[in-house]
């Protein structure tokens, strides 16, 4: 299939099955606020969706705006972060929010600009750039590599492998809507194409993944041997 297959397929699936995530607009609504969007993917980095929620709903509680969280005492923020670990995220965090403050408050809206920013790596530049601002980035998590292992086979072992699949996840990106493809993987990859006993059945790529018509879709991905 073509790589635009697997964008309109797989967005048509996420119109209808998208998580509802706290840091999400709803389908068709508002553009998303870069703040929050930011706020969530540094808390997602190392933490699980479950755990990030409570977090997530009581930081932007008691700081909605990037100026609120700029203006807090470290002392308040640290302990808010209590629980959510990698204490070093959380004074990027405000690190972050200070630089962003002073810029009057807007993110850049370039993965570059986005990296230059204390705390973002290239996953959360490229994640912020295409879910905030619409940009077309290359987003891969855990889920992401899971998914395009498993779509085009990919028989290279992880780590070595990861070139490889950014350039297979670049071909499938969409020119329109990149943070919602983005978001579509990620969903994906925590609903159906599970590490697990996947669920084929379900999936709405189902028909162009080639670890499917290996018939051992859980073989993917190859890890080296340790
Ligand atoms: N994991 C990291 N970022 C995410 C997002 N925006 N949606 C779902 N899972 C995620």
């Amino acid at each position: 299939a073509r790589s635009h297959d697997v964008a309109v397929d797989l967005l048509a699936w996420y119109d209808t099955h998208a998580r509802k995530l706290p840091w999400r607009s709803p389908p068709g609504g508002r553009a998303p606020d870069p703040y929050r969007v930011w706020l969530s993917e540094v808390m997602l980095q190392q933490t699980t969706v479950a755990a990030v929620k409570a977090y997530f709903a009581e930081f932007t509680r008691r700081w909605p705006t990037v100026h609120d969280l700029a203006n807090a005492p470290e002392g308040e923020v640290m302990a808010a972060w209590a629980g959510l670990g990698y204490y070093a995220r959380a004074r990027n965090l405000l690190a972050c929010a200070l630089q962003v403050s002073a810029r009057g408050g807007a993110f850049p809206e370039t993965e570059d600009g986005l990296r230059a920013l204390p705390g973002l790596g290239a996953y959360t530049a490229a994640a912020v750039a295409a879910i905030a601002f619409g940009q077309r980035a290359v987003v891969v998590d855990a889920n992401v590599e899971r998914v395009v292992s498993r779509l085009f086979a990919i028989e290279d072992p992880l780590p070595g492998s990861r070139p490889s699949i950014r350039r297979h996840a670049d071909t499938i990106t969409p020119d329109e809507r990149a943070g919602d493809f983005a978001q579509a993987m990620m969903d994906l990859g925590a609903t159906i194409c599970t590490t697990r006993n996947p669920r084929c059945l379900l999936c709405p790529l189902s028909t162009v993944c080639v670890a499917r018509q290996t018939g051992e879709p859980e073989r993917f991905p190859v890890k080296a041997a340790k």
